[in-house]
């Protein structure tokens, strides 16, 4: 039968005797609903006439028992003993039968069981070296008692009756759940069309007044919420922090992405005329045209050292352009921040004062994607300014930062920036890998960069640079840049990837 219809039945019957006791005696069509499957069905209607309040209803569990096989044999041909009883004569009337003679008129099976409750019965008797009957008629209580169960799925004599019969496992025990309903605080032979959401027509007409709304199921299990989950980059990053935090360096603000070409290059003393500042390289602002001019008296020492020399330098003796360094940029190096703390750690109130500084933060360059390189990634940069301090200085910073980052195996070879002399590129042994690869680029600041700014002569600024994308692709095994940022990345995996540990390797 079909839910509308049960839904009816159930509807009318309580309109007019106002109270089901059992569910089971409803019927459709002259059909009783007593099939676990009918009951079942019975349920769906009462969850949903109940969340209206049309109906109240309460679950009630029976059991009825059925024969096991053992059950069924009993039940047709009688209990073991009674069949011993019946193979045995009576005394007096007969030989007594010996008990290899009843194993052969019964079965071994029956004789052995039968012959022991007969005996405790009192329904037989040994007579010479066999048995006899010891009684006229013995009543067959086991095979009474499962007729009984057979024709009505249970006993009179209750729990005392069928927890033995179970035991003997004669008998076997099935649940049963039917309902009994009554009317509710809503009822109504009709069912009314619910409303599930309160709507701005329904408010502007007042349709809300007469409208009936579905109730809350507060015990939906509902949606699963999703957590928060740090991008892989942003999991690195906090591991190179801490190791920075852990050697004393302090964060560089590096919330600028829009540069000069000022503090971007002619600052950091890379000639105007170096390809890295052609538009093929680096992104340029239109809007707005020009950057701020930085102090004039710093300004002109920086143009005197590229177009003049000084400190010790011959310059670049080539023109040098104003419009040039007031353009503005994407930075294309977080040096260019690390360059602009330099300015003011030599300007600050009470002078120089030795410093380690660090900043990781994004970066941009003119490049065309591919799956190890985007136009933009993130810079992991430190920096130290100290009297006196040597390339050795440099090595030893490196290799403690390093180390602890799992890289203990670290190779140097010279190499070459605008802004710092002598320059070194840092390869690090890896293991998984199986070779050298490239970790880092450093170097010692050129004075043509530090002693226009007014640092004093003896101070000596080195510093390391490297991407923060590199570390963490190999950390999670990634081998194409697009799937950790940008919009192919999967956010599934995103969640998925766990927090890493840089000290334990690269493995
Ligand atoms: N700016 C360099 C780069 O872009 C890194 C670097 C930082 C090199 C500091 C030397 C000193 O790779």
């Amino acid at each position: 039968p079909s839910p509308e219809s049960i839904q009816s039945l159930i509807l009318q019957t309580l309109s007019s005797s106002g109270f089901i006791p059992d569910s089971r005696q409803l019927a459709v069509d002259g059909r009783v609903l007593n099939s676990a499957e009918d009951q079942g069905a019975v349920r769906g209607v009462l969850d949903s006439l109940q969340s209206r309040e049309m109906i109240e209803y309460k679950q009630i569990t029976t059991t009825s028992f059925t024969l096991t096989d053992e059950g069924r044999t009993i039940n047709e041909n009688g209990s073991h003993e009674i069949r011993v009883w019946k193979a045995l004569p009576v005394k007096g009337q007969g030989e007594p039968v010996t008990v290899q003679e009843l194993q052969k008129l019964v079965g071994p099976d029956v004789a052995k069981v039968g012959q022991s409750r007969a005996f405790k019965n009192k329904w037989i008797a040994k007579d010479g070296n066999g048995f006899v009957r010891a009684v006229e008629a013995p009543s067959d209580e086991t095979a009474d008692q499962l007729r009984e169960i057979n024709e009505k799925g249970d006993h009179p004599g209750g729990e005392g009756v069928t927890k033995e019969l179970q035991k003997r496992k004669l008998i076997q025990p099935k649940k049963h759940i039917h309902y009994s309903i009554t009317k509710g605080s809503n009822f109504s032979t009709e069912v009314k069309q619910l409303e599930t959401d309160l709507t701005v027509e329904m408010l502007q007409s007042g349709a809300w007044k007469d409208s009936s709304f579905k109730q809350y199921n507060f015990a939906a299990t509902g949606q699963p919420t999703d957590g928060g989950a740090l991008h892989p980059l942003l999991k690195v990053r906090e591991e190179f922090r801490n190791i920075f935090f852990d050697m004393g360096f302090t964060e560089m603000p590096t919330n600028r992405f829009v540069e000069s070409a000022f503090w971007n290059f002619d600052a950091m003393f890379v000639p105007q005329q170096h390809p890295a500042r052609e538009m093929q390289d680096t992104f340029y602002v239109k809007d707005p045209v020009k950057s701020l001019r930085p102090d004039e008296e710093y300004y002109q020492r920086v143009r005197k050292v590229h177009e003049e020399g000084g400190f010790g330098s011959i310059g670049y003796r080539a023109p040098f352009s104003k419009e040039e360094g007031e353009k503005l940029l994407l930075r294309t190096h977080t040096t260019a921040v690390s360059t602009a703390m330099l300015y003011e750690l030599a300007n600050q109130k009470g002078g120089f004062k030795p410093a380690k500084m660090y900043s990781i933060d994004r970066v941009f360059r003119n490049e065309t994607a591919d799956a190890t390189h985007l136009a933009e990634f993130h810079q992991v940069e430190g920096v130290v300014a100290d009297y006196n301090i040597t390339l050795g200085n440099l090595i030893a910073f490196m290799q403690e930062f390093f180390a602890k980052t799992g890289n203990h195996k670290l190779r140097f070879k010279p190499a070459y920036n605008p802004y710092t002399e002598p320059s070194m590129e840092v390869f690090s042994w890896h293991e998984g890998l199986g070779k050298w690869i490239e970790i880092a680029n450093s170097g010692i600041f050129r004075p043509e960069m530090l002693e226009p700014m007014g640092l004093p002569k003896g101070v000596r600024v080195l510093g390391w640079g490297m991407s923060l994308e590199r570390p963490t692709m190999i950390k999670y095994k990634i081998s194409d840049i697009r799937t950790l940022v940008g919009h192919k990345t999967d956010l599934d995996q995103v969640k998925k990837r766990a927090a890493v540990r840089l000290e334990k390797g690269d493995d």
